[in-house]
């Protein structure tokens, strides 16, 4: 790390050998992510709903001629049929996952939309296709010596909660409550996870990380986040640093939170961050899994099998 503590994507080791998955790669944070750890050397898989703008991203990546090897998948994380398709393709490719990157997300939407399967599309798409999609790759992970799930979440987690009576907004919708509910369980989810790597005996690191007030696509849908963009966002190539910190440096440690650490959290250099009290609820990390096993169909306990020993 540099003296000052200002770590950067220059701090990554060298990640040559290595198999990494970005979800959502060819815009914003995942795309900065994807773009240093192919710069790093590491073979770097852009998970992306659409093709086209995800050859366009793997292009311009290519062209900067970075170490490492970078391949485009189709994913989308609305469509559960979708993750278990890019799952199988992955497990026929590669034998290894190094570093998967739940990153892709959708904000505040208008108006209620559902996913193929009918689930609000910020629950859907946020957690429960993240949620099925590590579940489907848990045997690389396994398989994997010291590998890492890295989540993105919020600062939004902060006004999140579950609503189980009401998961996937049928009887009410509000663009926030949905959105902060989706990142409340990128937390829970990432907390529960480590609880059952280290319950299972298993070398690897399940870790969140929020990149706090970044310029991107995300705030595209609204006029008031989109003026507010030049004045408080920050660029996505610092947006992302959290997320290469928690994905790569060695100091990171299972069931942690990493952002910004400028002012507010909204910009700045990575360091460790809390989430609030409700993220670290157990019994609510518990349920949350049990019902997005049941929702999405996708069980991990069958494949964490004795862990590596
Ligand atoms: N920007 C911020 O200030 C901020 C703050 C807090 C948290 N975050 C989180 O950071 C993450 C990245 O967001 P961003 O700011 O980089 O926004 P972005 O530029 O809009 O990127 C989002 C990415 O997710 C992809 N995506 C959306 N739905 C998908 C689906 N169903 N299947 C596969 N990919 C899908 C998008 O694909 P398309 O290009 O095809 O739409 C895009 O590649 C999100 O999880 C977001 O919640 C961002």
């Amino acid at each position: 790390m540099a003296a000052d503590g200002k770590w950067t994507k220059e701090d990554i080791n060298d990640l040559t050998g290595k198999v990494v998955i970005v979800t959502g790669a060819n815009s914003g944070i995942g795309y900065e992510t994807a773009r240093a750890l192919a710069g790093a050397g590491a073979e770097t898989v852009l998970a992306c709903r659409n093709l086209e703008k995800g050859r366009q991203a793997a292009e311009q990546i290519r062209m900067e001629d970075p170490p490492g090897t970078v391949r485009l998948m189709p994913l989308d994380l609305a469509d559960l049929a979708s993750a278990c398709s890019f799952s199988e393709l992955f497990k026929e490719r590669y034998d290894r996952l190094d570093i998967l990157i739940n990153n892709a997300g959708v904000m505040a939407l208008a108006e209620r939309l559902e996913t193929a399967d009918g689930f609000e599309m910020q629950f859907g798409t946020n957690h429960l296709g993240h949620f099925a999609l590590t579940g489907l790759l848990i045997e690389r992970i396994k398989d994997t010596q010291g590998a890492r799930v890295v989540n993105v979440s919020s600062v939004a987690e902060m006004i999140g909660r579950i609503n189980f009576d009401d998961l996937n907004a049928r009887k009410s919708y509000n663009r926030w409550s949905a959105y902060g509910q989706s990142k409340i369980a990128n937390l829970l989810f990432t907390y529960e996870l480590q609880r059952r790597f280290e319950a299972s005996g298993l070398d690897a690191i399940s870790a969140a990380t929020h990149p706090g007030w970044t310029a991107t696509n995300l705030q595209s849908h609204s006029a008031f986040l989109r003026a507010c963009n030049p004045v408080i966002g920050q660029g996505s190539e610092t947006g992302a640093l959290p997320t290469l910190y928690a994905a790569t440096a060695e100091v990171v440690e299972g069931g942690a939170y990493y952002g910004p650490g400028g002012f507010m959290q909204a910009r700045g250099y990575p360091k460790r961050v809390e989430s609030n009290i409700r993220s670290h609820d157990r019994d609510v990390a518990a349920r949350l899994w049990d019902i997005s096993e049941r929702l999405t169909g996708v069980r991990f306990l069958s494949n964490f099998g004795n862990g590596r020993t």
